[in-house]
């Protein structure tokens, strides 16, 4: 067993990391072993994922330690599902020196031997935390809104992904982008978005897209995925569906050795 490891990332606030991060990772463990990373010191997923909210043993920081006295345990969600959580304590790593994505990557890759998949959900903003995920993955997810500032902040993510390929990472691939929040029936500026996300990221854009509903947030308050607060929701069947797609593309980019 070598997981893949997918980084879920966006600069942006709010496009819906942590979502597609939560329920990604609960569908992937129906079948595989899956570790899910909150690499993001506001700690949503940890949150989200804890049903009764109690910080797990062990957290995210562990991976940015080079102290072999700093053992790595994630929560165990289910049989299948483990957790590295974490705390607003995640932010003072970025006050220590940039090795410490170094430190991130070989904590993380000897792990991988324990799982099928390795779930990332990064920080809404470039720093070491975003950095030591993305010299890590193998794959990145992009999930985005269909609003005007979209282009802009994916122009800037995909050349942080091209600087982090050619020094750090050179297998990393973009396994695609996945607009959310996007209404049932399309507003004129989706549309548009979508017509010029088409355009110039043509390969990357993915077809599934999850559509706005209180199903989410809903999810959220109940500590559940999704597919578990309402299997039979559009977002639900869209998140199976996102899933698939992304399997498939990985397949099809040649899933690392
Ligand atoms: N498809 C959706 N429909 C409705 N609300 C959503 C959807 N996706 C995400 N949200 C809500 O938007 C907010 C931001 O989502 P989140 O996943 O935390 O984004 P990020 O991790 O990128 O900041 C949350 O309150 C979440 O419940
Ligand atoms: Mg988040």
């Amino acid at each position: 067993m070598s997981a893949k490891i997918i980084a879920i990332a966006n600069q942006k606030g709010g496009v819906g990391k942590t979502t597609s991060a939560i329920n990604i990772a609960h569908i992937l463990s129906e079948t595989n072993k899956v570790l899910l990373i909150d690499d993001d010191p506001q700690g949503n997923c940890t949150k989200c994922f804890t049903i009764d909210r109690i910080a797990p043993e062990s957290d995210t920081i562990t991976l940015y330690s080079d102290s072999p006295s700093e053992t790595v345990a994630p929560l165990v969600v289910t049989d299948t599902l483990a957790l590295l959580g974490t705390h607003i304590h995640l932010a003072a790593v970025a006050e220590r020196t940039y090795e410490v994505v170094f430190d991130f990557k070989s904590r993380l890759l000897s792990l991988r031997d324990h799982y099928d998949y390795i779930v990332i959900d990064c920080p809404p903003n470039f720093g070491y935390l975003l950095n030591a995920a993305l010299i890590s993955a193998d794959f990145i997810l992009v999930p985005i809104e269909l609003d005007i500032f979209a282009l802009d902040g994916l122009r800037d993510l995909i050349q942080s992904i091209e600087r982090t390929r050619k020094r750090h990472n050179p297998t990393l691939k973009v396994a695609g982008i996945v607009a959310n929040k996007v209404h049932g029936q399309k507003t004129r500026i989706e549309k548009e978005i979508e017509a010029e996300l088409h355009h110039i990221y043509s390969k990357l854009l993915l077809d599934t897209q999850i559509t706005l509903s209180v199903k989410i947030p809903e999810s959220h308050a109940s500590s559940k995925a999704v597919t578990d607060h309402a299997p039979n929701s559009q977002q639900a069947l869209q998140y199976r569906r996102l899933v698939d797609e992304l399997i498939t593309r990985m397949i099809a980019m040649g899933s690392h050795a």
